[in-house]
């Protein structure tokens, strides 16, 4: 073997040797590099004669040849060894299966409304909703709350810029209870029967709830400025604070399934009720057993409010009463910080799935 055949031998060995591009290349250098084995011979001769140039510059060529078809071969099998290795990484196992969507569960604020709503349901009375962003007439004048009142400053909240043409002119509010659903829900009702109601024939009593969020502006573990109230309204033309008693205690019976549960109706003020009152519940056994805990507001309506319903106080008379279902669903779980509901955190939500 000649030393042409032995150079272009020991570069093809070199070549199959580097495992990676960065190897292959420092292998080309000893060959084909400026100072490589090739080059080197190209110098060498320069001392030959015209004859000998051209036979043994031939001979060089073709090792030459030899040695660049040799290191191409060795790229395109290490690029293609290392597409082998990236499409294996990314291969699909489509015969895995697939991830499941996972099913969700009622929040407990919901569960709760829920159960209200079908408590309430079995008394007769219908489920009312209106907007979050309230004109300041329903949300304060219409309930007999006027501009100046002080138990405006009791629900303190977050005024926004004008969304809804609001029929006083005045600001829109989040609204801070879910009273004015009781006057939206009245003054619908009552135009609804407005013929009836001038012929001296009556109309149907008005018997709802309206649960939904409200605002305040209160933060702590009992208080957030997103709760829940829901809404209640009875008025026909014998309603009396006695029908109050009798429907507001079989639901707290009901809903907290306790018999035995005793309700206290303590003396409050409203501007919206004439008398007001804040409902007590006290259990007779479990871990609450013995301590008053506040529930609700409620009272007979106020005349001036009947009268904002577009009906005769003389005629109608009627009760409402609002509570707060986030404080009944911690007294039915045994949650003690309001604030839980509202963290949106999987390990709490769960255990009410
Ligand atoms: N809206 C009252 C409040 O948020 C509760 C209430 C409703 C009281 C209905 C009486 C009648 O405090």
């Amino acid at each position: 073997m000649n030393e042409l055949d032995a150079l272009v031998q020991t570069a093809r060995t070199q070549f199959e040797l580097a495992d990676t591009p960065n190897d292959l290349e420092n292998a080309k250098a000893q060959f084909l590099g400026k100072s490589g084995r090739i080059t080197e011979l190209m110098k060498g001769m320069a001392a030959l004669s015209v004859d000998d140039k051209k036979a043994q510059g031939a001979l060089i060529n073709q090792a030459k040849q030899a040695i660049e078809a040799a290191l191409t071969a060795r790229r395109n099998a290490l690029a293609q060894a290392e597409l082998d290795i990236q499409l294996k990484a990314e291969a699909l196992d489509v015969t895995l299966p697939g991830r499941s969507a996972g099913q969700g569960g009622l929040h407990p604020v919901s569960l709760t409304i829920e159960r209200i709503e079908s408590i309430f349901g079995s008394m007769g009375f219908d489920v009312a909703d209106g907007p979050e962003i309230e004109s300041d007439w329903f949300n304060f004048t219409a309930l007999n709350t006027p501009a100046d009142h002080p138990a405006r400053s009791m629900h303190d909240t977050f005024y926004v810029e004008k969304v809804v043409e609001s029929e006083d002119g005045q600001p829109n509010l989040l609204r801070t209870h879910t009273s004015p659903m009781q006057i939206r829900h009245a003054v619908q009702h009552v135009k609804r029967h407005r013929a009836a109601l001038d012929a001296g024939q009556g109309m149907p009593e008005i018997r709802v709830i309206a649960p939904g969020r409200t605002y305040r502006v209160d933060s702590d573990a009992t208080h957030s400025p997103m709760f829940h109230q829901c809404e209640g309204l009875w008025i026909g033309e014998n309603v009396s604070f006695k029908d109050l008693r009798v429907v507001f205690t079989e639901f707290c019976k009901t809903y907290f399934e306790s018999k035995d549960l005793v309700l206290r109706f303590r003396p409050s003020f409203f501007p919206f009720t004439e008398p007001g009152a804040e409902v007590d519940i006290q259990f007779a056994t479990g871990p609450l057993a013995g301590k008053w805990l506040e529930v609700a507001g409620c009272g007979q309506t106020h005349p001036d409010v009947v009268r904002n319903m577009g009906l005769d106080p003389e005629h109608f008379i009627g009760f409402a009463f609002g509570m707060g279902p986030d404080r009944l669903a911690m007294l039915r779980y045994g949650v003690n910080d309001l604030r839980l509901f509202f963290d949106g955190d999987l390990r709490f939500l769960k255990q009410f799935e």
